[in-house]
This record gives C-alpha cells, structure tokens and sequence, in this order.
C-alpha cells in the first residue's frame, strides 16, 4: 500500500508494552491517557517501594483501574498486564504464584542503581537469580530487561553496548528457553543483538529514541525533558533504531517508556530520568514512522509484535490516526503540580481520534 498521502490510518488497538504509571496522585492523573490510545499496557513495578510480590501488584493493579475510573476513563476497556521487579531474593515460588494469578505478565530485572528506583534491583543476575530464572524459563514469563550496566567507569553511552557482551549474551546462553524482552533499546548494537540473536527474543523502542538524538538533550542550553534513561544516542543509533522499528521484523515492538516526573524534579539540578510521552504515544510514533516513509508498517510494530510475542491475543478495536496539526500542549496538571510532556509546545501532523 502507498502511505505517501494518506490522510487517515486505521490501525488494530495498539498496546504499550512499555508503561510506567506511577501511584496516587500521579498514577490518577496520567493513567486515562493511556487507556485512550492503548488496550492493554505492561506496567513497570519501580514504585517506592518496588513491587516485588504477586501480592502487592494484584494490589496495584486495582489501584490502578480505581485511578482510571476517578479520572473519566472505562476500566472495562483497559487491561493493565501487571510485572514483578526482580530483586536477589526473588523466589521460584513467587514467580509460579505470578504466572498462576493470570494478571501477572513478566518480570522486570533493573540491575541495581540503573535508572530511577532501582536502588532495590539485581546486584548479580547469573550468581544470585539462577532459580528465579530458571522458574520464568519453566512457566514460559518473559523477562524484561533494563539493559545497561552500572559500572562507573564505563562512559554513559557505552552503558548499553557494553551489557549486550557482558550481561546478555551470558544471560541467554545460560538461559537459552528463556523468553526476553530488550527493553527501550537505544543503540544499533541493541537493535543488531535482537535482529540476528537465536531464540526468543524481541525488543521495544520508544517514540523519543526514534525522534531524536543525542543533541536534542543540549540544543541552546540543557533540555532536561529530553533526558531518560538509557539517554539518547548519537544519529547512528537512531537511525538504526528507525530501520529496526518500521522493517517488519515480529522482533522489535512499541513500548512508549513513558515516565512522568514532576516538573520541578525535572527541572533541578539533578534532574530525574524519563520523558511523559502516553498523552500522545501514537501521534509521536506516526510522526517517526512517516518520516521513514514506512507508515504502512506502524500496525505490526504498535498492534501485532507485541501480543503475538507474550503469546496474548490481538485486540479486535481499532484506532484512527488523522492528518491534522496537533500542538502539543505545553504542560499538563499532575497532582498539586505540572508535567511537561515530550515535545511540548511543537506541532506534529497526526492526531489520534480517540
Ligand atoms: C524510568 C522512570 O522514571 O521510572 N525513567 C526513564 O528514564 N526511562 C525508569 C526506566 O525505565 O529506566
Ligand atoms: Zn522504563
């Protein structure tokens, strides 16, 4: 099909399988933006404290659709896909307890001081995880991996190109069945790892890595709405990321890593990682996907890879994109306080009819 002029495109439900939500406030003053483009999402479990227990993400899971109602939207029409944060004591017992309660989906390995809220996260995943993983081996879980190491003396850049060699690939060599989800790739080491490597394994890639590159971050003074982690990288990488993305390929699918932090946590002088991107997830990926000229494969990305890899069925709605000049607003309410989404104060050329 020619994209070339398309003025509107109906695509399958997209999900997000890349989501952090939050809690109280926070959590009830983002969650309908999700819940209007997307189906279901992947929850990530990096709350304060972490969610660790089947238990304690049952819990989060009704807060989360309790928040949802409060905030105007349909519970019944969003499934959240609760996660478990691994930690160095994470039980086989707790992950069969996961996958027996059918809400519990994947489980999140932050290695430890990664990225925010990961003080908790794994200190040595072959040395102190090897029966937890075996058990999400056994039951078929996925494991969704922040991937990049910690070491301080590797360069912030390097950090995901380096886990590839040393974590990754000892990983799944030992783990050779076991399912695993790349998250947030940002490098074209990550996304060349996915593409070739054998076994079960895919990737997401959010909408800031396939936009924008590292200058974006230090364009006319510091951005810091520009910075998550893993950071954005050299042109290279994303265009890398942009092939991988929009080829086709049932390995790579969309997860926004959308991370709201208040402004003034932004705006500080150590600012928080992460970029608010589900008020206009789709708009964001229609904009990259368009620009590669590859708008005809933004379905499979966005709305087929995702469920087909976590073995869940596809969603029957539809969503419309239009071609329409769409201002990003500039701020939005978040509690007793602001949030800057991704592109604030830019227009893009997509709207999603929602
Ligand atoms: C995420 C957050 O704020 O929770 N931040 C981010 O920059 N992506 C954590 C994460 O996914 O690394
Ligand atoms: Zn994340």
């Amino acid at each position: 099909m020619s994209t070339q002029n398309t003025t509107q495109l109906t695509i399958t439900r997209p999900d997000d399988w890349h989501l952090h939500l939050r809690d109280g406030a926070a959590l009830e003053a983002v969650v309908a933006d999700t819940a209007r483009q997307f189906a279901r999402a992947i929850i990530m479990p990096n709350l304060k404290p972490p969610v660790t227990t089947t238990e304690q993400a049952l819990a989060y899971r009704g807060r989360i659709l309790e928040a949802l109602a409060k905030a105007g939207g349909n519970p019944a029409a969003f499934t959240p896909l609760m996660t478990l944060y691994l930690t160095d004591n994470t039980s086989a017992e707790e992950i069969f307890r996961a996958h027996e309660s059918g809400q519990v989906y994947a489980v999140k390995l932050y290695p430890a001081g990664a990225t925010t809220n990961s003080d908790a996260g794994v200190t040595d995943l072959l040395g102190k995880c090897a029966t937890a993983l075996e058990a999400l081996e056994k039951c078929g879980m996925p494991l969704l991996v922040h991937g990049e190491v910690t070491d301080p003396s590797i360069d912030v850049f390097d950090r995901e190109a380096v886990f590839v060699d040393r974590v990754m690939k000892p990983l799944r060599r030992a783990f050779p069945a076991l399912k695993v989800v790349f998250e947030h790739i940002t490098t074209k080491e990550g996304a060349e790892y996915v593409r070739d490597a054998e076994g079960p394994i895919a990737a997401t890639i959010t909408p800031q890595h396939m936009l924008y590159n590292r200058n974006a971050i230090f364009q006319g003074g510091v951005r810091p709405h520009w910075y998550c982690l893993p950071i954005l990288k050299r042109e290279t990488h994303r265009q890398a990321l942009v092939d991988a993305a929009t080829s086709g390929s049932p390995r790579f699918f969309l997860g926004t890593d959308s991370a709201p932090h208040a402004r003034g946590l932004k705006e500080h002088a150590c600012g928080c990682a992460g970029c608010y991107t589900a008020l206009h997830a789709m708009e964001l990926y229609a904009t990259a996907f368009e620009a590669a000229g590859k708008l005809d494969k933004l379905e499979g990305f966005a709305s087929f890879h995702g469920p087909d890899f976590y073995g869940l069925p596809r969603n029957t709605g539809t969503l419309t994109l239009v071609r329409e000049a769409y201002q990003v607003p500039d701020d939005l309410p978040f509690g007793n306080t602001t949030l800057v989404p991704l592109a604030a104060g830019e227009a893009l050329a997509w709207r999603a009819r929602v």
